[in-house]
């Protein structure tokens, strides 16, 4: 069977989600072609070594320069901090490689753009890793919105609610810093729920947004002392109109106190509604209006059988499935696009939509106003 080496850079959170969807692909879906752990990238030998080891890797490196110019690799796949996803993938591209990146594509429209046309000129495969995309109840949503199930779409409500920052001592990680991060919890989160809403609904036309930051210094990172400024918000509010005349209605926050990972989504239409809860991801609520009068309600599908998107390649119908596997279907998607040399959704192309939303919606904040896109 044909290989591709993948180069991965970075191997932290996402570094170890990433790491296991390349080991579990090939032993579950049926691929083109077998993604083959070739190397990890990270800035310290000592904490690449350990995890080359525990996440499988052949080869190590400490400089990312090293694996983008290795003609050996077929794939770039870059989990490190927002602020170097450009200029990676942007070299990636350049020497011809597929590049897969984690979200946000980049800190500014601008990068973004100049990533979106470096792939366009060396016209390699290239996907954005949104991989709640591909829960199977959020594809399975998205088969049913397309058919016309739900009718016409009046609302995307959606929430993403942690509380990890709550606590005021807690540090100034790269996170907080805009300069890393381009921005908090907006980038971070809000992201994950406007391209859901682009995914399901479809483009926006203008947004309404307010960020806020409520803890606005924290300790440094190593001292007890010192403290420094938080440059990203802390929570955010949106209101969007689509294109087809659907309202948006979105909330993103890392201060919801007993919200761990909490995505929601509800969905009406003219014809009916559907709700996901991430908490229970194998789930989709769906009402239907045109059901008897006498048994109307909410009905649970249980996404877990073959019929449903990605899940047949897994367990007998019933057996469910978690977080990871969403990125498992996320590279198995990626490699079938590698072997035919065609993108697949959400392209690199996606990633800026998704930039130019966030960046409105800064904007509207600042400027107190509302922003056509
Ligand atoms: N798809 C998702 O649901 C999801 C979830 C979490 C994070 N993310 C995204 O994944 C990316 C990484 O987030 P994370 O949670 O894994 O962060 P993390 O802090 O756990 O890991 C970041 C990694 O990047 C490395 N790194 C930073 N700068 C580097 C450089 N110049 N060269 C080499 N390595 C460098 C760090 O050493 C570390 O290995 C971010 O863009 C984040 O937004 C996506």
């Amino acid at each position: 069977m044909k290989t591709l080496n993948v180069g991965m850079i970075g191997y932290k959170f996402m570094g170890k989600t990433h790491s296991n969807a390349w080991r579990q692909v090939d032993k579950f879906f049926p691929v083109s072609a077998k993604p083959v752990l070739h190397t990890i990238c990270g800035r310290d030998k000592k904490g690449v070594t350990a995890a080359a080891r525990q996440f499988g890797w052949n080869n190590i490196s400490t400089r990312w320069q090293d694996v983008v110019a290795n003609p050996e690799i077929d794939i770039i796949d870059i989990t490190t901090a927002n602020d170097t996803h450009a200029e990676i993938a942007i070299a990636a591209a350049k020497a011809g490689k597929a590049v897969l990146c984690e979200k946000p594509l980049a800190l500014t429209v601008k990068q973004a753009e100049a990533m979106v046309a470096a792939v366009k000129k060396a016209k390699v495969v290239n996907m954005v890793c949104h991989n709640y995309r591909r829960i199977p109840a959020i594809a399975q949503a998205k088969k049913m919105i397309a058919a016309g199930e739900l009718g016409r779409i009046f609302h995307y409500r959606a929430r993403y609610l942690q509380d990890w920052i709550v606590d005021p001592e807690f540090p100034l990680v790269w996170r907080l810093q805009s300069q890393i991060a381009g921005s908090g919890t907006h980038g971070d989160i809000n992201a994950h729920i406007i391209d859901l809403g682009r995914y399901l609904v479809g483009e926006l036309s203008e947004v309404c947004g307010h960020l806020e930051t409520f803890i606005k210094e924290r300790p440094i990172m190593g001292s007890k002392t010192k403290k420094g400024k938080v440059t990203v918000d802390d929570a955010v509010i949106t209101l969007g109109r689509f294109k087809n005349g659907a309202l948006a209605c979105l909330e993103a926050s890392r201060f919801a106190l007993g919200r761990k990972n909490h995505i929601q989504i509800e969905i009406n239409g003219s014809k009916g509604s559907l709700v996901f809860d991430f908490e229970d991801m194998n789930r989709l609520k769906y009402y239907n209006n045109a059901d008897p009068a006498d048994r109307m309600g909410y009905r649970d599908i249980l996404v877990t059988e073959a019929v449903h998107p990605y899940v047949g390649a897994w367990w007998p119908g019933g057996h469910i499935i978690g977080y990871e596997h969403t990125f498992v279907h996320t590279v198995f998607d990626f490699i079938q696009a590698v072997v035919k040399g065609k993108s697949v959704q959400p392209t690199f192309e996606d990633g800026l939509h998704d930039q130019k939303i966030l960046d409105a919606v800064e904007k509207s904040s600042k400027q107190r106003r509302w922003i056509k896109l």
